[in-house]
C-alpha cells in the first residue's frame, strides 16, 4: 500500500506543489503577500528561479547521474533495493543535509559561491519562495541535487519522494512569513518540547537569523545557521546560535539594487553597478590601517567591529566579510567614553587596541 502510493508517478511533485500552494494562501489569508514591498524584479527572481530548476536543471542533473552511474558503475544500479523504506530514507536524507550544509556554509565563505547565493540573501523580506532565489549556476553546481541523481541510480527512488517532500515542508516553513514557532514560543511550558525540536530540525527563528541583516540586532546571525533540515551540522561545527525572536531586518548591509538578470546569470552577466559586488571591476580592497580608530562609544549600545579589513566604514562592519571565512564580532560598551578600537585587525583583545598595530604592515 505505502510503496503503491510511493510509486505513483510524479507524486513527491504534486505534494511539493501543494505544500507551495497551501503556503501560497496561507500568506495570502493573512495578508502577507498583500502587504509584500517585492518588486516585479523580485518576483521574476523568485518564480523564473523556481520554474528553470524544476523544468530544467533537476532533469538535466537526474539524467546526468543516472547516465554516468549506469556507464561507470554498472553493478552498482538499483544496490539499495533490497533494503527497507528506512532506512533508505535516512541514508538519504543525513547524507543530503551533510552536504548542503557545506555547500551553503562554503557559499559564505568563498567569494565566486556567494556571488551566486547572493541573491538568495539580497531578499529584504521572507517568504515561501524566498528558498528558490539564487544564481542559476548555484543550482547546477548543488550536491544536493546530484545526490538526488546519485540515490536514484542507486535504487533508492521511494526514500527520495518521501524524503524530499519531509524536505520541502522543514525549508518553506522556515522561509515562509507565517512562522509556527511564534505560537509555541508564548507558552512557557512547551519550552522543553521547543528546546528539544530546535536541537534537531530547523525552525523559522533558527533560519530567518540566517537571513536577518546585521547582528547588531542581537537576533541575527548572517554568518551562521546555515543548515537546510537538520540544526545537528550547526551545533557539531559551532555555527548555531539559538534564538526565539525575529530580525529587525532582512536582507544585506551593503545591497546595491540588482537586476534579476546579473542576480540569476552571474557570471555570464555582470551588474552594471560598479558598487555591486556582481560587476566586473568589483574587488574587496584592504582598509586596515596601522593606527587605532579613537571612537566615543555609548554605554550599553551594541556595535560590530569589523573583523576581515574589508570594511569601508572602519572600524565598524559593513558586510564586505560575506565571501570570506570572516565574522565580525557583536560587542557593547561597557561604559560611555573615548575608545580605542583596533584598525590593524591584529589586537588580542578585540576590538580594543593592545598595540598590535607596532607588528602591522600592508
Ligand atoms: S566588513 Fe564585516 S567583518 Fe569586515
Amino acid at each position: 500500500m505505502r510503496e503503491d502510493f510511493l510509486s505513483i508517478p510524479n507524486i513527491d511533485i504534486y505534494i511539493v506543489a501543494g505544500i507551495l500552494v497551501l503556503f501560497f494562501l496561507m500568506e495570502t489569508i493573512a495578508g502577507a503577500l498583500q502587504k509584500s514591498k517585492r518588486s516585479a524584479n523580485d518576483w521574476i527572481q523568485e518564480v523564473g528561479s523556481f520554474a528553470i530548476l524544476g523544468l530544467i536543471t533537476k532533469p538535466l542533473i537526474l539524467f546526468s547521474a543516472i547516465f554516468l552511474g549506469q556507464l561507470l558503475f554498472p553493478s552498482l544500479n538499483y544496490v539499495l533495493n533490497g533494503n527497507i523504506l528506512l532506512l533508505n530514507l535516512l541514508i538519504f536524507l543525513l547524507v543530503d543535509d551533510f552536504l548542503q550544509y557545506w555547500y551553503h556554509r562554503s557559499a559564505h565563505e568563498y567569494e565566486f559561491l556567494w556571488k551566486l547565493h547572493r541573491p538568495h540573501h539580497q531578499a529584504e523580506e521572507m517568504g515561501f519562495f524566498v528558498s528558490y532565489r539564487n544564481a542559476a549556476l548555484y543550482y547546477l553546481l548543488m550536491p544536493n541535487i546530484w545526490w538526488i541523481g546519485i540515490f536514484t541510480f542507486l535504487g533508492g527512488a521511494y526514500a527520495i519522494i518521501l524524503g524530499v517532500i519531509l524536505k520541502q515542508i522543514i525549508i518553506i516553513s522556515s522561509h515562509s512569513t507565517l512562522s509556527y514557532d511564534k505560537i509555541l514560543y508564548r507558552y512557557k511550558w512547551l519550552s522543553p518540547i521547543v528546546f528539544v525540536w530546535e536541537r534537531i530540525f530547523i525552525t523559522p527563528a533558527f533560519h530567518h537569523s540566517h537571513h536577518g541583516k546585521s547582528q547588531l540586532d542581537g537576533t541575527s546571525d548572517p554568518n551562521g545557521n546555515f543548515g537546510n533540515m537538520f540544526s545537528i551540522w550547526d551545533q557539531f561545527f559551532g555555527t548555531a546560535s539559538f534564538h526565539r525572536a525575529f530580525p529587525s531586518e532582512y536582507g544585506l548591509q551593503n545591497n546595491p539594487k540588482e537586476n534579476w538578470k546579473a542576480s540569476y546569470l552571474y557570471p555570464v552577466i555582470k551588474s552594471k553597478d560598479p558598487k555591486s559586488e556582481l560587476s566586473s571591476n568589483y574587488s574587496k580592497t584592504d582598509q586596515r590601517k596601522a593606527l587605532p580608530s579613537e571612537q566615543i562609544l555609548e554605554k550599553g549600545r551594541n556595535y560590530l567591529w569589523c573583523r576581515c579589513g574589508f570594511s569601508k566604514n572602519q572600524p565598524y562592519c559593513d558586510g564586505n566579510h560575506h565571501g570570506t571565512k570572516f565574522k565580525p564580532l557583536l560587542f557593547q560598551a561597557k561604559s560611555s567614553k573615548k575608545s580605542r578600537i583596533c584598525s590593524c585587525k591584529l589586537t588580542k583583545t578585540p576590538p580594543y587596541c593592545d598595540d598590535s598595530h607596532t607588528k602591522f604592515s600592508k
